[in-house]
């Protein structure tokens, strides 16, 4: 039931600080400590190489979630889309552990990369947020997101809760083969601060509101541009905003742009830049210069401790491998109130099912 709300997708971005919360009490004992399936993080600790499999914005998840557990296991760790995994599979590492993200677990793309696994006698992971689903059943283990149903076709809270659940799990992994960066990081502070970070943003949302009216409401493109971590967030929101609002969105490795896509920017196209990782700040600053040179409409998306005298979103600070979890919310903000803003079914966008169970 969406109670008061016009559309479950503003309800599902609403849930988000407590959905951070219910992890936290889930996965964490009382003195912080990852709670994870003992024969699990074994299987895990033997692999040589982490493959996440994942479609849309469970793929998205993933490429944050393999920053996640490279930095504090130091396991490398790759990330497929499904549906190109299953007919053009990699050259595997001689011990390989599979993780599936999928909300829904029902999605077929990824249960084709599923069967194949199970087949070569591989070990498996699902991540996901229907107990009993066909990837939850198909797989050897199972993480529950614990987000409560999700309706709108546009996944929100599933996205930010696949990711905290793998800084979880790579806490949990990392610690129990004594790599220092996991164990100095305080994984519940951490979500504490993102539950309250995210808090703050959905608070000030009308500012997001009217940056939609402003922005996006009449123009036919846009652009997401960041690097690393914020270069994952753009392709999330990005995807976001096609899928609800039907404009037609990029999301680009701002150092990229230079090489080709430039050209596409014209006198008044949106170019909303994510700053969050301190290396690269200057330089995706650089690139948007480069855009507005071009006569782009720029946006930045920062946080406090990188913020200058003009940006337009100042996140609060958190660990720099999570602000993925902060950063999203704004972009999954403007999607809801552009879509809104023309009047569009937002729950239920055109040609899109929830859970795509075709190849
Ligand atoms: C986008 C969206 C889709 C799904 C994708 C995978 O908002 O919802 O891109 O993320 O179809 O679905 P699951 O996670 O159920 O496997």
């Amino acid at each position: 039931d969406k109670g008061t709300y016009p559309f479950y997708m503003l309800k599902e971005i609403d849930e988000q600080p407590n959905v951070m919360r219910k992890l936290a009490q889930v996965y964490l004992s009382e003195t912080g400590e990852p709670v994870i399936n003992e024969k699990l993080l074994n299987s895990m600790k033997q692999a040589d190489r982490i493959y996440i499999v994942g479609a849309g914005t469970s793929y998205h998840a993933g490429l944050v979630g393999a920053r996640l557990f490279e930095n504090l296991t130091q396991t490398p760790t790759e990330v497929h889309i499904s549906s190109e995994f299953a007919y053009e599979q990699p050259i595997l590492s001689k011990k390989p552990f599979f993780i599936f993200l999928s909300q829904s677990g029902e999605t077929a793309d990824s249960r084709e990369v599923l069967v194949n696994v199970n087949a070569a006698n591989y070990e498996s992971l699902t991540i996901t947020n229907v107990q009993n689903s066909t990837l939850s059943r198909e797989a050897t283990y199972t993480l529950l997101l614990h987000a409560g149903p999700e309706i709108a076709v546009a996944s929100t809270k599933a996205y930010t809760a696949q990711i905290a659940l793998e800084a979880i799990l790579a806490k949990a992994l990392g610690e129990s083969d004594n790599q220092i960066v996991a164990q100095r990081f305080n994984i519940r502070q951490q979500l504490g601060l993102v539950a309250t970070g995210i808090q703050a943003i959905i608070d000030a949302k009308s500012k997001l509101e009217d940056m939609a009216k402003k922005y996006f409401l009449n123009t036919p493109n846009a652009f997401y541009i960041g690097r690393s971590l914020d270069w994952s967030v753009s392709l999330e929101a990005a995807l976001k905003l096609k899928e609800i609002s039907y404009v037609q969105a990029e999301g680009f490795a701002s150092g990229e742009l230079k090489h080709g896509t430039i050209a596409l920017i014209e006198d008044g196209t949106p170019v909303i830049g994510i700053i969050t990782q301190a290396k690269t700040a200057g330089l995706t600053r650089s690139n948007l210069q480069e855009t507005m040179a071009r006569g782009a409409k720029i946006i930045t998306i920062t946080t406090e401790s990188l913020a200058k005298k003009d940006d337009d979103i100042i996140l609060p600070d958190v660990d720099e491998l999570l602000t993925p979890l902060l950063s999203v919310v704004p972009t999954q903000l403007l999607a809801y109130y552009t879509s809104l803003n023309k009047g569009l079914d937002v729950d239920k966008p055109r040609n899109l099912a929830k859970s795509v169970t075709v190849e």
